[in-house]
């Protein structure tokens, strides 16, 4: 794991630059996408490069990591339509392209298992965008998961729909109780990770993802296993880290053609 400690546009920047050297490489390439905040940053920078000329999405697909179960279709929260609001909206890539489980299936275990099929159809996720949950979720993957999970069914904790009701008007009555995830193995099996933390509220998580035990208490901490993940944090979420000093002087001295 690779942890990189910058001011939050730094890290938004960074994430842009993986992103846009990926597509450079393969202009086909697939890419995970997540909601919520934390990569908010890097969709805007993703939205200048394509302004200014400097990538084309129109190669390339997508593929979300969850969706709330039974949100109308033109529920303004419901994650298909958030993404193509914060990013596909904004640059050229197809919407037909951008794939997201199916809330509103009527056969839920046959929505997951298509939808892991697809991910295999498109030949798998090149890189992988995440943020992080205050209890160490990813995806909606909360604790007690199992490492192993695929895309499921999955009820939200009381923690994340407080988290998530400013989504929702303040209001965690209108918070949905449950999700369709991608599971641990399904995120687990993109090929590069990139996840994005900012703030205090996020130190533990971020802690705990790094440095503590792998435990399904700390979903997160499943990426330790994965042999390339981007940890790209602010100093707010890098205040519990025991070897922060450490992480900062190894990116200062990285050689700068390693990238992330
Ligand atoms: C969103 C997702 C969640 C969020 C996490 C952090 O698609 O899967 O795991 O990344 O809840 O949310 P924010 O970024 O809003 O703090």
């Amino acid at each position: 794991m690779e942890v990189v400690i910058k001011p939050a546009q730094e890290t938004a920047r960074l994430a842009a630059d993986a992103i846009v050297a990926l597509i450079d490489a393969k202009p086909d390439a697939v890419l995970g996408l997540a909601t919520g905040s934390s990569p908010l940053g890097v969709y805007d920078e993703l939205a200048k490069r394509h302004r200014a000329g400097e990538v084309s999405f129109a190669g390339v697909s997508a593929f979300l990591l969850d969706e709330y179960v039974g949100l109308a279709q033109e529920h303004p929260q419901r994650y298909r339509n958030v993404i193509l609001t914060e990013l596909v909206d904004r640059i050229d890539l197809d919407p037909a392209r951008v794939h997201g489980p199916d809330g509103l299936a009527q056969d839920i275990p046959l929505a997951c298992a298509r939808y892991e099929q697809a991910i295999v159809d498109a030949g798998g996720v090149d890189l992988q965008l995440l943020g992080i949950g205050t209890d160490g979720h990813i995806g909606f993957n909360e604790p007690g998961s199992s490492l192993a999970s695929r895309t499921r069914i999955k009820t939200l904790t009381g923690q994340t729909r407080v988290d998530n009701a400013r989504f929702f008007d303040d209001d965690v009555d209108r918070v949905p109780h449950h999700c369709l995830t991608q599971g641990l193995a399904t995120i687990s099996a993109a090929r590069h990770i990139v996840l994005l933390a900012q703030g205090g509220g996020k130190a533990e998580a971020v802690h705990q993802m790094v440095e503590g035990p792998v435990s399904a208490m700390w979903p997160a901490s499943i990426l330790q296993h994965h042999p390339h993940v981007s940890v790209l944090l602010d100093e707010g979420a890098a205040a519990r880290l025991q070897l922060g000093d450490y992480y900062r002087q190894a990116f200062q001295a990285k050689p700068e053609w390693q990238g992330l």
